[in-house]
């Protein structure tokens, strides 16, 4: 059954959906080959399951007739790919017991996707409160969104959510570094990134979150690689470090930044909010959440600025909509605090 508890704050209506969740926490040991690395999967969800839901994404993304005349393309941009992502691919196709170039596929097809609402913001003190919303049309997602902690030398070397059978983060956090949420940025298709990735060997958006997460030092060198390095398609990086003023947002174009917008809180611009429009330019009317979550966090402000807040504000209709699959708060500083809720339908 599903229950709305609302609360009225100042203007805003806040309501809170019982239905909704934590998703599954697993931790995947970066110490073990690639091919194995996923398999603690395996435990948390039925591969039934599983593969249904790849299937159903997949049919959703890619016309029928095409997926079967693409499966020789996309077999053979295993050879492209990268490690560890080709061994941890291969090792996700074994034990789903589908054909690699299903899972491929799934990896390239969740990557032309997404309307999402990402905040960056600083409290009076000088704390980053870093809030994303995840958006997308498939129900199924929901139960296979995974927050998973990736291990090295028996540490948590990193975060982030995923979902079951996709190894790139569009949402994670280094500890003590520094977040990072990935926006799309114009609809692309799919073989458009299937064809850049082949002909231009540059990485998925969601690839470039997990080795910044992996390898940057500190919040600047983030900043320097989400910006820089060559990319299949365009994207929006929202970034939180851990001192005051360290808050921004890359617009990217394939190539490199096409624009670099960060907290300016001397200003009065201690938020930042993206969307999936270039900040520079008006949102639609008809796609408004930029606007939205604006006022509530004016109506919030900067000395009432939280993580508990900031998720208020992710919650608001239409910022949390009918196709809101999650919603993360993180501040790098704190990372013990890393949450993420699985939504109920918000309307
Ligand atoms: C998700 O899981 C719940 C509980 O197991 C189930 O009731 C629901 O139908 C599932 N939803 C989808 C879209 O698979
Ligand atoms: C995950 O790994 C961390 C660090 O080694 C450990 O503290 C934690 O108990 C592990 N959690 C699970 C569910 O195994
Ligand atoms: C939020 O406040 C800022 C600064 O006062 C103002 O410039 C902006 O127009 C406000 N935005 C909304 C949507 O209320």
């Amino acid at each position: 059954m599903k229950l709305e508890i609302c609360l009225f704050f100042g203007v805003t209506v806040f309501c809170v959906s019982t239905a909704d969740f934590s998703p599954p926490v697993v931790n995947i040991s970066l110490d073990v080959p690639a091919f194995q690395r996923w398999a603690p999967l395996k435990k948390l969800y039925d591969i039934d399951f599983l593969r249904k839901a790849a299937a159903e994404v997949i049919d959703s993304t890619v016309p029928e007739w095409v997926h079967d005349a693409v499966k020789p393309i996309v077999k053979a941009l295993e050879k492209y790919i990268p490690q560890p992502y080709a061994g941890e691919i291969q090792g996700i196709a074994s034990f789903y017991g589908t054909d690699i170039a299903d899972i491929v596929l799934l990896n390239f097809a969740y990557e032309v996707s997404a309307f999402c609402t990402s905040i960056v913001t600083q409290d009076t003190k000088g704390n980053i409160y870093h809030g994303r919303n995840l958006d997308y049309p498939h129900d199924v997602l929901r139960n296979l969104t995974v927050d998973v902690m990736f291990i090295k030398n028996g540490k948590v070397a990193y975060r982030g959510t995923t979902f079951a059978g996709y190894v790139g983060l569009w949402t994670g956090q280094s500890p003590n570094k520094f977040t990072v949420s990935g926006n799309e940025r114009r609809k692309g298709y799919w073989w458009e990134n299937v064809i850049s990735a082949v002909l231009l060997k540059s990485s998925p958006v969601s690839w470039l979150v997990r080795e910044t997460l992996e390898e940057a030092v500190d919040f600047q060198d983030a900043v320097f690689r989400l910006a820089k390095v060559p990319i299949i398609t365009d994207v929006y990086y929202i970034l939180g470090g851990v001192h005051a003023r360290e808050g921004v947002v890359i617009t990217r174009d394939r190539s490199g930044p096409a624009d670099i917008w960060p907290l300016d809180p001397l200003l009065e611009n201690w938020y930042r909010v993206e969307t999936n429009y270039d900040h520079w330019l008006p949102a639609p009317k008809r796609d408004d959440r930029r606007d939205v979550a604006m006022k509530a966090l004016n109506a919030t402000g900067q000395n009432h600025i939280s993580m508990d807040s900031l998720y208020q504000v992710l919650s608001i209709d239409p910022v949390c909509n009918r196709i809101t699959v999650y919603t993360t708060i993180m501040s790098a500083a704190t990372p013990e605090k890393y949450k993420t809720v699985v939504r109920d339908i918000c309307m």
